[in-house]
């Protein structure tokens, strides 16, 4: 016990040289563990300094404003000129191991962090705007008090891969200053509080605010408990807008046309930001169609959680993001959401994959619907005639599955199941690692039925403009 108040003394009297850009040791939230983390910004509330650290080896949404008990200074490297660290005793760690998303740039030199600015979720977007637009468009001077109707922020749907389409990005080296800090503290969607994951660019006079309040059926956002009691009595949406086109006991599918109904479109997208990283920025949603998936009760269809997809993708996507939302997940809802996709893409008669770069939790839940997936049609083989082996082949595994030849191939691989032998591949039925893979198929309870899914593909290449 004495030896922990001289320990924390010690690191309170030399936490006046913690700046900007230093790594050291801090103690994560509601443990006992002191990784290595990098002091993104520093602030003074009340008297008391806080630092905001992101863990060097851990996804984003783990990053946290700390005070300095939390600091273990004894260790501290010192940010260079040169963008590397003056090491005190620590090496430079590796971003090996953890559940590490993505890697991030180190803070640089010479830039204060995203408190000295006066850079907002709104002038970002402005900013980001104007470069889409050649400076011909501004935006973030329109903006109108949040207790209007939602002047509908430009939306951020797909993940990160620069493809054909995207025409900017949020993650510029100026930009990202801000744009990697959480800005928004909690929100109130229905009778859930959530604590946002990542940056979203909601409007300047909202990040200020505690809490942000959103309709859970048309998704507007409102600055204080009152605005939203004021717009839920002029709020008749019980259900999000478009079609329903699915539904099974409590749950249901609507798709809606990101060009038909932007505004909801745009505010879902700006929701889905607070819990998926590195996205780019879209400023338009019309090229979309959004799937929210909802449980209903006597008040409505409560949002559980959504993907989107592009009309028309040339590389086979058959989902741009996908976010179960945090109070729901890791209750099998993610799977039913990928189930749903591949049901979809049945339907088409094609095969689709996720647009990459998969999240941490994207590929998790991915490997396991694809592994699940495919052993389940592994193990119950027929053999074509009495006395014979079953057989099966990776093209016969998509056409029954949807799921695109690499996925497959990439799933078997990870599984151990396949071999590439004289130029071809050749599956090893390991009835061992197969049975171990669906030794949970109780557990993934909740299913889609394709007989309640109502939904005719649209060729969208034969309308012109969406
Ligand atoms: N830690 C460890 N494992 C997890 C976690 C977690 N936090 N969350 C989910 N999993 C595992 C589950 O255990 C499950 O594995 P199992 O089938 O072997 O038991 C699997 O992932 C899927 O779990 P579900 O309950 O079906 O999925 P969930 O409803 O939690 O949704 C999703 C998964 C959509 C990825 C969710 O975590 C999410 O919304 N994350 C934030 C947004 C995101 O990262 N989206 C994917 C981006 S990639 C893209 O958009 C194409
Ligand atoms: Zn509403």
């Amino acid at each position: 016990m004495k030896e922990e108040i001289v320990d924390k003394d010690l690191f309170s009297d030399s936490t006046a040289s913690v700046v900007e850009g230093c790594r050291l040791p801090v103690r994560m939230r509601n443990t006992e563990d002191w990784p290595l983390a990098e002091v993104l910004s520093v602030k003074d509330v009340c008297n008391i300094r806080m630092f905001y650290v992101h863990y060097i080896d851990f996804n984003k949404r783990l990053d946290d404003w700390v005070s300095e008990d939390f600091l273990d200074t004894r260790k501290i490297q010192f940010p260079r000129k040169d963008g590397t660290q003056v090491g005190t005793g620590l090496s430079t760690p590796k971003k090996v191991g953890g559940t590490t998303g993505s890697s991030r740039p180190s803070s640089p030199l010479g830039v204060s962090g995203a408190s000295d600015l006066t850079v907002n979720g709104s002038a970002l977007l402005a900013a980001a705007i104007q470069k889409r637009n050649g400076r011909k468009r501004k935006i973030g001077d329109k903006e109108e008090p949040s207790d209007t109707p939602s002047p509908a922020p430009p939306s951020t749907p797909a993940p990160t891969t620069p493809g054909p389409r995207q025409s900017g990005s949020l993650v510029t080296h100026h930009d990202d200053v801000v744009t990697r800090m959480k800005n928004i503290q909690m929100i109130e969607l229905g009778r859930h509080r959530i604590k946002p994951w990542y940056f979203a660019p909601y409007p300047q006079e909202m990040v200020h605010q505690a809490c942000i309040y959103i309709c859970e059926f048309c998704l507007k956002y409102r600055k204080s408990e009152k605005c939203l009691e004021r717009h839920l009595m002029k709020c008749n949406l019980r259900h999000p807008p478009g079609n329903e086109i699915y539904r099974k006991q409590t749950i249901s599918f609507f798709e809606i046309d990101g060009r038909k109904n932007k505004a909801y479109a745009q505010n879902l997208c700006l929701l889905a930001k607070l819990f998926l990283d590195h996205k780019t920025l879209y400023y338009d949603t019309d090229p979309f169609l959004f799937y929210v998936m909802t449980e209903v009760d006597s008040r409505g269809f409560h949002i559980v959680g959504y993907f989107s997809k592009e009309k028309e993708s040339s590389e086979d996507y058959n989902v741009a993001c996908i976010l179960t939302l945090p109070p729901y997940q890791r209750k099998g809802y993610g799977k039913l959401l990928i189930e749903f996709s591949y049901e979809l893409s049945k339907f088409e008669g094609k095969t689709g994959s996720p647009e990459k770069p998969l999240s941490d939790l994207g590929l998790l839940s991915y490997r396991s619907y694809w592994a699940f997936t495919i052993c389940d049609i592994l193990m119950n083989m027929k053999p074509s005639s009495e006395g014979e082996r079953p057989q099966i082949t990776i093209n016969e595994i998509c056409e029954m599955t949807s799921i695109k030849k690499e996925d497959v191939v990439s799933t078997l691989q990870h599984l151990n199941l396949i071999n590439y032998y004289k130029g071809q591949y050749v599956l090893i039925l390991n009835e061992e690692a197969m049975k171990n893979c669906i030794k949970n198929k109780e557990k993934w309870k909740l299913h889609i039925d394709p007989k309640c899914l109502h939904w005719t593909p649209k060729d969208w290449s034969k309308r012109g403009k969406w």
